[in-house]
């Protein structure tokens, strides 16, 4: 076996770099044979590395393979082959379910187009139950081209011999694809385009979980009455407690669990202490360190304030934990500005698109509970206000890892740049920060984000997928051997945290 041993490839790579490789053989199990040659690359691609380097980022820029579903049991595998056609057959009941509703608004069309979805949605099951090609878009709408350029990229480098496939390609490409064809069956039956086909799952896990978000809004105005009076260490053990919050929040999510219920029944405040050895990196402190280092002299006798970002992930109880934790944050101060990213199309089951955004909020206003409804009010008011505003790109629906945002989408990256702090949340915004590949849990979150830091950035994230980045050595294999689904099962949380600026 050849080993990549210097040098460790990090940040200060660029085009026409000419860097010297010293490769080890191993015989097998432990020990290395002396280094057996110098092998000397020209790099031609940017620091962060896109569609020139998809073949060859292995071997040359030490960077894993993607997860992918052609590994035999692995859980990309499990997923391809079981998750996915039980989330489509779901999608199809759901469409089928409503055939009288879209009879009554449409007539006849309504019925036609959702004969023909069903029909597109159960060949893309066979097709990828099959393992075949994945197939170019044809909507022709405003992100297609660049899918069909990125299926391009993933096609070039494996000739005509083998097509990109469902079960032989990386799983983050082909597990977002299976999201945008669903779009497509919609999309190309007009009268019932804008379906949301996982409305009525988010809708429900929005309700299940009222107890929960009454506990909470309770708390907020608990916190918001006293925010005067509080002393410094009561503002720090709120914001963690809320970040905690929201972290946790990211248990519920529709995907992991194939659309079944996964709401939040407890008390959001009172498991967080029985939650806290299963976050398994804490950075909050460099999280709070960032938003007060950001308090900067404002006009006369006010400071300004950090801008915020929060990429959002799933509808129901965690969109509610993440509108806490904001309202939280311009209440205390420590925040001017706040900027919510979500999906511009139904995505991943659970995750927020611009209509769930608005209905919880109105929710939470007409909520029969009277701190549940002044949080509500409270959050249209910041969104009139500017205080507040929600945003969507298409990038956020795409299957890049992040590490292409630069190059992909340099508007959305430029965008990102104007926040002081970026919050990610949730398992797939993981997977894209640290592109959905087989790192070694040791390796720095640093090295994985290959480049991306727009801002500081901090994920805060459930693990539902085998990705994990950032642990201490040995403490990966101790949680194996003590709980070896640790990685998928949602039962441990990061909190794990990045400043560009602090590397240079
Ligand atoms: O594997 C579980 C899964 O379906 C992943 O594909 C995805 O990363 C995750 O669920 C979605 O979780 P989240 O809503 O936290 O991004
Ligand atoms: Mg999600």
């Amino acid at each position: 076996m050849l080993s990549l041993i210097q040098p460790a490839l990090s940040g200060d790579i660029h085009r026409n770099t000419n860097v010297s490789l010293r490769v080890q053989a191993s015989s097998g199990a432990s020990d290395f044979v002396p280094v057996l040659e110098i092998v000397s690359i020209k790099f031609e691609f940017e620091q962060c590395p896109t569609a020139k380097m998809m073949a060859a980022d292995q071997s040359v820029h030490g960077v894993p393979p993607s997860l992918s579903a052609k590994v035999v049991g692995s859980f990309a595998y499990l997923t391809v082959r079981d998750r996915l056609p039980t989330i489509l057959t779901k999608v199809i009941d759901t469409i089928h379910r409503n055939k009288n509703k879209f009879f009554e608004e449409y007539g006849e069309e309504g019925i036609v187009a959702e004969k023909q979805t069903i029909s597109l949605l159960s060949k893309m099951r066979n097709e990828l139950q099959t393992d075949k090609p994945v197939l170019a878009l044809t909507d022709g709408l405003q992100d297609t081209e660049s899918w069909n350029q990125y299926l391009k990229r993933h096609q070039r480098p494996q000739g005509d011999q083998e097509s990109v496939s469902w079960f032989k390609s990386p799983w983050l490409y082909v597990e977002c694809y299976m999201y945008r064809r669903i779009q497509e069956a919609l999309w190309l039956n007009p009268p019932i385009s804008d379906y949301d086909v996982f409305n009525e799952s988010k809708t429900q896990s929005f309700f299940e979980s009222q107890q929960a978000v009454m506990t909470l809004c309770t708390y907020l105005e608990d916190v918001n009455k006293n925010m005067e009076d509080l002393a410094k260490n009561q503002l720090v053990e709120h914001f963690n407690k809320l970040l905690q919050v929201s972290l946790w929040g990211n248990k519920c999510d529709l995907s992991i669990s194939a659309g079944q219920d996964n709401s939040q029944k407890i008390s959001p405040i009172d498991s967080l202490n029985s939650l806290k050895p299963f976050i398994l990196v804490d950075d909050s402190n460099m999280v709070w360190s960032t938003l007060t280092s950001t308090q900067r002299p404002g006009p006369p006798g006010k400071a300004t304030a950090a801008r915020v970002d929060i990429i959002l992930d799933n509808a129901g109880f965690e969109l509610v934990t993440d509108l806490v934790f904001a309202d939280f944050l311009v209440s205390s101060g420590l925040v001017r500005e706040v900027h919510f990213h979500g999906k511009s199309f139904p995505w991943f089951v659970s995750d927020v698109t611009a209509k769930d955004f608005q209905w919880t909020i109105r929710q939470t206003m007409a909520a029969n509970h009277k701190w549940m409804s002044k949080s509500g009010v409270q959050w249209q008011s910041y969104l009139k206000e500017g205080v507040w505003s929600y945003h969507d790109h298409p990038f956020w629906t795409q299957p890049h890892e992040f590490c292409d945002m630069a190059a992909d989408a340099p508007d959305l990256y430029a965008a990102l740049q104007g926040a002081d702090l970026l919050l990610f949340k949730g398992d797939l915004n993981y997977r894209k920060l640290t592109g959905d590949r087989d790192w070694d849990h040791t390796v720095g979150f640093d090295t994985a984000l290959r480049g991306f830091g727009p801002a500081p950035l901090c994920s805060l994230r459930t693990l539902k997928a085998n990705v994990q980045v950032g642990l201490q050595p040995g403490q990966a294999e101790k949680l194996t051997s003590q709980d070896p689904d640790w990685m998928t099962s949602g039962k441990y949380a990061v909190i794990q945290f990045y400043c560009p600026a602090s590397e240079q």
